[in-house]
């Protein structure tokens, strides 16, 4: 698929055509792989890898994705680099820029992405900032497009915290079309000006009761309370027991509902053992779905 962006720090950086065609590129790949491997479309590049957070999911399917197209790829956790010592953004894209064909970074603030990417002349990609997880989106919808062989008409119920999830949820909604009802707590909704752009594409409704998120709908949606940038445990309180994604609360959904979240998954704060490791839950295979996006993506901003 080609791109019209050189970097993904944000799912609004796709348009539609962009967003459904990696999609399938991925389901492509994910075919190809399982019979007989993937060609080596990524010979002889390199994907640096800068990871200000922990992370299991990410770093896993990006270094592999890279090895299984024939290239590689350098995991650097931010204190192996200078910018833990003060170097700047600036000079770290442009030193970057010289070894390698692609950057990918976890980081705390989504600022210092946007600087990377106004100094690197390769593409950045955002592995997850405070505000944004677009990476986690592809592999999401690939899910939903495999289990329920469409979008159109689709609900999805997002319940818990409005966070970086959620926000880049509420963006690949809409480039799908897909509508979506977010249930939160008062004070923690997500993004208003990503709520006021996605909207203009799709219907996304905020309430604060999961009962009516859940209602009619198709994908069951949630996401732990305490993101890793967020940790305060007086959280909790707000969240437990009303945002607990539970099999009363799965029943309330259509029938077929399948049940997503990102993973890690906190068992029995945000939900319970008995929906995840449920017949509706999806999550390995959403998990899976991390290597085969993020080859289609990587092939789309690095092959071009
Ligand atoms: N879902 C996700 O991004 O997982 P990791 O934090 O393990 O990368
Ligand atoms: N919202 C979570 C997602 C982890 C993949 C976080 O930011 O910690």
């Amino acid at each position: 698929m080609k791109l019209k962006t050189k970097n993904l720090l944000t799912l609004a950086e796709l348009n539609p055509k962009e967003f459904l065609g990696l999609i399938n590129d991925s389901i492509k790949l994910k075919k190809e792989f399982k019979k007989k491997g993937n060609r080596p479309i990524l010979k002889n590049k390199t994907l640096t890898m800068i990871f200000q957070k922990p992370s299991t999911r990410t770093r896993v399917s990006f270094e592999t994705g890279m090895f299984q197209l024939g290239g590689h790829a350098i995991n650097l956790s931010s204190n192996d680099t200078q910018l833990s010592r003060g170097e700047s953004a600036e000079d770290t894209a442009k030193t970057l820029s010289r070894y390698t064909d692609c950057i990918m970074a976890r980081v705390y603030e989504h600022d210092l992405l946007e600087k990377l990417s106004k100094h690197s002349t390769v593409p950045i990609i955002n592995g997850l900032s405070d505000t944004f997880h677009p990476c986690q989106i592809l592999a999401d919808f690939m899910t939903i497009k495999e289990k329920k062989k469409k979008f159109k008409g689709l609900k999805i119920a997002w319940i818990g915290d409005g966070n970086n999830v959620c926000n880049s949820m509420m963006y690949g909604a809409s480039l799908s079309e897909v509508s979506m009802s977010i249930a939160t707590p008062k004070g923690f909704e997500p993004d208003k000006n990503v709520l006021k752009e996605s909207k203009k594409l799709t219907d996304i409704e905020l309430t604060t009761d999961p009962f009516i998120a859940t209602q009619n709908a198709d994908v069951v949606v949630s996401d732990t309370f305490s993101s890793i940038h967020n940790r305060d445990p007086k959280r909790m309180k707000k969240f437990l027991p009303k945002y607990q994604v539970n099999s009363k609360l799965m029943k309330n959904a259509k029938k077929d509902a399948i049940f997503m979240h990102c993973l890690p998954a906190k068992r029995n704060q945000e939900v319970t053992s008995s929906v995840i490791d449920g017949i509706q839950s999806v999550v390995w295979d959403e998990a899976e779905n991390r290597l085969h996006t993020q080859k289609a993506l990587l092939v789309a901003l690095i092959h071009a």
